[in-house]
């Protein structure tokens, strides 16, 4: 028995990192710092789990003079949503009296609640939300701490998509007015839709066109996180080799949130005093399998044979265009590329695959791996 006390896992993936769980980016870093300390409007995109939300708020919250306003927009459908969201930012990136007071005395339509703690906004449902609210807010931090904020508009890509178009509109009209009413404050908006987000800064036609200069969120460089992933292992006693580490980064397309959620895996298989080779990865395969089974199994459960022998298809041949001859022909009796394309566009909707070009891609690497393993015999 070993008399070490066992360390709690250090890897952490599905929500954004802060402090020791960063690897830094100091190149990204210096680059939004800079805008931001320039007052310039960031449009920050990239595809999911690549770090935008971590990276952001650090850079945020080091930025010296300034205090972060974070509104995460993930799911909002109504004006009456963006605001609420909006207004209870503004109550969270202080929690004094005084602030309290400035936020009760500024926003018509909320009421504060004092506690020992802080405070708390309620919202009069008699009195409905319209845009003038979001103005309102705009207002209130325009004439707070000379306007030093960032304000961090998360999951922007969540506005363009209101059902009714007369709301969305007016709301992306109205943010656009008070984003420039706003002088003193850089806001940054990010989101990972980058079709969605593209036209919205950058069609001559759009509300937005030229409001914001982009920051592409990509990789981590491979070497640096490599090295603090290996210094983590270490810290916990377990050692994990350059060429396993090489496998799962190729595995995960460097993407860090499913490099990180791999080697969680593997911390959960490993002992203190263990080394990780690479004819361990299948253990730590079964291990994220083991968690995602449901989900996986429900994905396929709902496909149609076309579908699914499509969806195995693209697992064993990522690399193919789905229309292509090659591809149909792999996919065998009764394809036609029309119908491969309709069942990857509805898949890339839910949020299962995700188009590039003329590609589509598994969002997840697991899930791919497990359609490939589970329907192996499927497979040309
Ligand atoms: N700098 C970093 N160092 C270590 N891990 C990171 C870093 N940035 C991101 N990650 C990993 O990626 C995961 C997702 O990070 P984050 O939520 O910031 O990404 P995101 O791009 O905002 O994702 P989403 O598109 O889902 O909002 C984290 O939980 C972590 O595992
Ligand atoms: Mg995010």
């Amino acid at each position: 028995m070993s008399t070490m006390t066992s360390s709690p896992n250090p890897f952490h993936f599905g929500r954004a990192v802060s402090g020791a769980d960063f690897c830094p980016r100091p190149k990204l870093e210096a680059a939004l710092r800079e805008k931001l300390r320039a007052v310039q409007n960031t449009l920050v995109q990239g595809d999911r789990r690549m770090g935008k939300t971590s990276l952001i708020r650090r850079a945020s919250q080091n930025l010296p003079g300034y205090h972060e306003i974070y509104v995460d927009l993930f799911g909002v459908r109504t004006i009456d949503a963006v605001v609420k969201r909006f207004a209870t930012a503004i109550a969270e990136a202080n929690q004094t009296t005084k602030w309290g007071t400035a936020v009760g005395q500024a926003l018509s339509f909320v009421s504060v609640a004092f506690s020992k703690g802080g405070f708390t906004l309620t919202f009069n449902p008699a009195r409905p939300i319209t845009l003038g609210a979001l103005h309102e807010a705009f207002a209130l931090l325009k004439g707070e701490r000379d306007g030093k904020w960032v304000v961090i508009l998360d999951e922007f890509q969540e506005i363009l998509k209101f059902s009714e178009e007369p709301e969305r509109l007016a709301v992306i009209a109205q943010l656009r007015s008070s984003v420039q009413f706003l002088t003193a404050t850089p806001v940054i908006f990010a989101g990972s839709s980058r079709n969605l987000m593209h036209g919205v800064f950058n069609h001559p036609q759009s509300a937005f066109f030229k409001a914001a200069v982009t920051l592409d969120v990509g990789p981590l460089e491979r070497d640096a996180f490599s090295d603090w992933i290996c210094e983590k292992f270490t810290a916990g006693s377990r050692r994990v080799n350059r060429a396993t580490l090489e496998r799962i980064f190729q595995l995960a397309s460097d993407v860090p949130g499913d490099v990180q959620q791999f080697c969680s895996a593997i911390w959960e298989v490993t002992a203190p005093g263990q080394t990780f080779g690479e004819d361990s990865i299948p253990r730590a395969l079964e291990r994220i399998w083991e968690e995602e089974q449901r989900s996986n199994e429900d994905i396929v459960s709902k496909l149609t044979a076309l579908q699914q022998r499509s969806l195995v298809t693209l697992a064993a041949n990522p690399d193919l265009t789905p229309t292509a001859g090659e591809f149909v022909a792999k996919v065998g009796a009764g394809a036609q590329g029309g119908s491969i394309f309709k069942a990857f566009e509805r898949l890339a909707e839910q949020g299962v695959l995700m188009k590039k070009g003329t590609k589509y891609h598994f969002v997840n690497p697991y899930f791919r791996e497990w359609v490939k393993y589970r329907f192996a015999v499927d497979a040309a």
